[in-house]
């Protein structure tokens, strides 16, 4: 089975077996039927932050449930159940008939059901900020569970599911809970140029969309994968000092831990003069560095090649390791 069109690198992959699934029983089915057979199960989401093989042993599953249902109200609040499957820019697009907070993630690909995995965020939030509990399968268990919040273990780009629940949690839905007032997050540029109370959540979302579509290649059209390394977190030691040598170099403050920085993994990139270089059918994209695209028909070791390359050479002339940001789908 052909995993090409369903991973937006469109890397060349392919599955032993696929399936989707709509229903908590349809996926009971299907994970009987894999055990059944010793079949490994992967879950897929939108495909746009994994890694594809030539080839994928076992049964790769995806949710197709996009239901979205409202499950309580109060007078500054609204809690919301929103299954799998959904397009997460289009749930953020119809979040704001219902509340508020979401704006800043809009046009991040991707499912509903693969944002927690590596908590997305952008301009300033994550959706571990808007998450109330995540529902799923427990392959292990074979029954389905409710993680809190507090034991999804959210950090940058991190959690439960990439970690100790890898391989055996199948996220069927996600909860969120929404302001009723909106009050939006503007801390981060390019919003912070934005005046406040001068514009509806349309506008926010609208403003964004403008923003990404002006530095982030669609993936529809240049295949690619988002951010292809997270942003390094050092010590501000660290920082301090790159900062004294690179006086250009942007730092952010990691909030949840004062004693570490942020650095643009982009600008790091640029500087060792990867943006807009192509390495066969792979490239470092030419208004973002950090992106990296796959225009040709391009396979996991291309990207392999390319993906070392930047980190030697980031490595060698900063002293710092990049980390990818998309998973090897069979790790
Ligand atoms: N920069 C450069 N050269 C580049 C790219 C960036 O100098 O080629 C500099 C920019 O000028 C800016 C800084 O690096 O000063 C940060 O760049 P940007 O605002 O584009 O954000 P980012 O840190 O590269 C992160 C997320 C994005 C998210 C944006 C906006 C990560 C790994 N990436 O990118 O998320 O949309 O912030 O909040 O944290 C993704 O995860 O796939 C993703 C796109």
């Amino acid at each position: 089975y052909s995993l090409h069109d369903k991973n937006t690198l469109r890397l060349a992959s392919c599955a032993e077996y696929f399936a989707t699934f709509t229903s908590s029983d349809e996926l009971a089915e299907l994970v009987r039927w894999a055990e059944q057979k010793s079949l490994a199960i992967r879950v897929l989401g939108g495909g746009s932050n994994v890694l594809m093989p030539e080839f994928v042993q076992g049964l790769v599953i995806q949710s197709k449930d996009e239901t979205v249902s409202v499950v309580s109200e109060d007078e500054n609040s609204v809690v919301i159940d929103v299954a799998a499957g959904k397009c997460w820019h289009d749930w953020v697009v119809e979040s704001i008939q219902y509340g508020h907070g979401l704006e800043n993630l809009a046009l991040i690909p991707g499912s509903v059901g693969a944002s927690p995995v590596q908590n997305i965020g952008a301009y300033g939030v994550e959706v571990s900020d808007l998450l109330v509990s995540v529902t799923g399968f427990s392959i292990a268990e074979q029954r389905m569970l409710t993680i809190e919040k507090a034991d999804c273990d959210f950090s940058y780009r991190d959690s439960v599911f990439k970690n100790r629940l890898k391989n055996n949690f199948v996220i069927c839905s996600v909860r969120f809970r929404l302001n009723k007032l909106f009050s939006p997050n503007l801390e981060y540029a390019p919003l912070n140029s934005l005046e406040p109370n001068t514009f509806s959540a349309q506008d926010l979302i609208d403003f964004v969309v403008g923003v990404r579509s002006a530095k982030l290649p669609d993936p529809r059209l240049i295949p690619n994968a988002g951010s292809f390394f997270k942003n390094p977190i050092v010590s501000t030691e660290t920082a301090e000092d790159l900062k004294n040598l690179h006086p250009t170099l942007p730092v952010y403050p990691v909030h949840s831990s004062p004693q570490s920085a942020k650095l643009a993994a982009g600008w790091l990139i640029e500087q060792c003069g990867f943006k807009g270089k192509a390495y066969g059918p792979v490239a470092m994209y030419e208004k973002q560095a950090l992106v990296l695209t796959a225009p040709g028909e391009a396979d996991l070791q291309d990207v392999a090649r390319l993906q070392s390359l930047v980190q030697t050479e980031v490595e060698s002339r900063f002293g710092v390791r990049l980390d990818p940001e998309p998973q090897l789908f069979t790790d």
